[in-house]
């Protein structure tokens, strides 16, 4: 029996992920309208609400994704022909084992590489992998995805997974950019599966940000918990409320959390003060929903070339995938 083998490297530490989280903080709450990137929501308690959001009745994407992995996860590997698979934003690696047994079943399957801003998270969801897949080497890349892509070691045929829908967190411009790197990144053998939501009634989607049991706007306001713990914050999370808005012109959805008050929360270890008028809002995330064409022209944009796609005829989410041009 080989044995499989675990390698960690961390490109991210505590030390640089604090600092990054003060920088965010300082100048997200002291420029208007206000923002926090939503990387900020994934501490173990929004980790854990995150997981319970993709189990909502609401939540659709998650399931949609996965049912389009069971049922054409076989013909990915076959087009891909790829002996690695990198997982960017691999969180807890549930999707993975799909794509993992399709490549294992059409061909050698030698390494995975998640790669992902959680450290704890990502030891875990890999060391759970190793008992599964014997011979398997997971290589996990802890860092983040818009400044350690070109540390994902390169060697092997990739299969290079963005799930989720995470790409849509980007505006357009970062996400053309994101990709183009990316792209710089892969070779001619690599390819690319990116999974991303697709517009639909409005109703549908907003719901999807605004269950009716709470969860996503426990997740919402843990953004002000992390920075509580982080920072020594003093935002009481009950004086915010949590608010999904589909923006129609840029298509996508909005979350923010609107303060109920007139307040002045202390950001104590930047020595901030930070005033909300009531009503005001800091936004917490955007998530870009798609068309097909849309999807397909901004991946030629950054020079890949789309191999196929599923979901496009009325579905209700995308997978593509693709491979550079040159
Ligand atoms: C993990 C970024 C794909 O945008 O749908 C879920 C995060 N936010 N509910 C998404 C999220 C609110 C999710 N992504």
């Amino acid at each position: 029996m080989t044995r499989s083998t675990l390698t960690v490297d961390v490109f991210l530490t505590a030390a640089q992920l604090r600092s990054a989280l003060e920088d965010d903080v300082r100048h997200g709450l002291t420029t208007r309208p206000k923002s926090i990137p939503p990387l900020w929501f994934y501490d173990e308690n929004g980790s854990r609400l995150f997981e319970d959001i993709t189990r909502l009745p609401e939540y659709y994407p998650t399931r949609a994704e996965r049912r389009m992995l069971i049922e054409h996860a076989g013909e990915i590997a076959r087009l891909a022909e790829a002996d690695t698979l990198v997982e960017l934003g691999a969180g807890a690696c549930d999707k993975t084992r799909l794509l993992l047994d399709a490549m294992r079943s059409s061909g050698p399957l030698n390494r995975y590489i998640p790669f992902d801003v959680s450290d704890e998270f990502l030891r875990e969801a890999a060391a759970g992998l190793l008992d599964e897949y014997e011979g398997l080497s997971v290589h996990a890349v802890v860092g983040d995805f818009r400044q350690h892509l070109n540390q994902v070691p390169v060697d092997g045929r990739r299969l290079v997974a963005f799930l989720g829908g995470t790409i849509g967190n980007l505006v357009p411009l970062d996400r053309q950019r994101f990709l183009f790197d990316l792209n710089c990144t892969m070779g001619q053998q690599d390819h690319l599966l990116l999974g991303v939501d697709l517009v639909k009634d409005r109703d549908t989607i907003v719901a999807a940000y605004d269950d009716s049991a709470g969860v996503t706007a426990a997740f919402n306001r843990n953004v002000l918990s992390v920075i509580n713990n982080e920072l020594g914050a003093n935002f009481d999370p009950d004086a915010f409320d949590h608010v999904a808005l589909w923006n129609e012109d840029d298509r996508w959805i909005e979350m923010r959390l609107r303060s109920t008050s007139d307040q002045e929360v202390r950001v104590a270890e930047l020595d901030l003060d930070v005033r909300f008028e009531k009503g005001e809002d800091l936004l917490t995330e955007i998530s870009a929903k798609f068309d097909p064409t849309q999807l397909e022209n901004e991946l030629l944009g950054s020079d890949f070339v789309v191999d196929a796609m599923w979901g496009a005829d009325d579905g209700e989410f995308l997978l593509a995938l693709a491979h550079p041009y040159c």
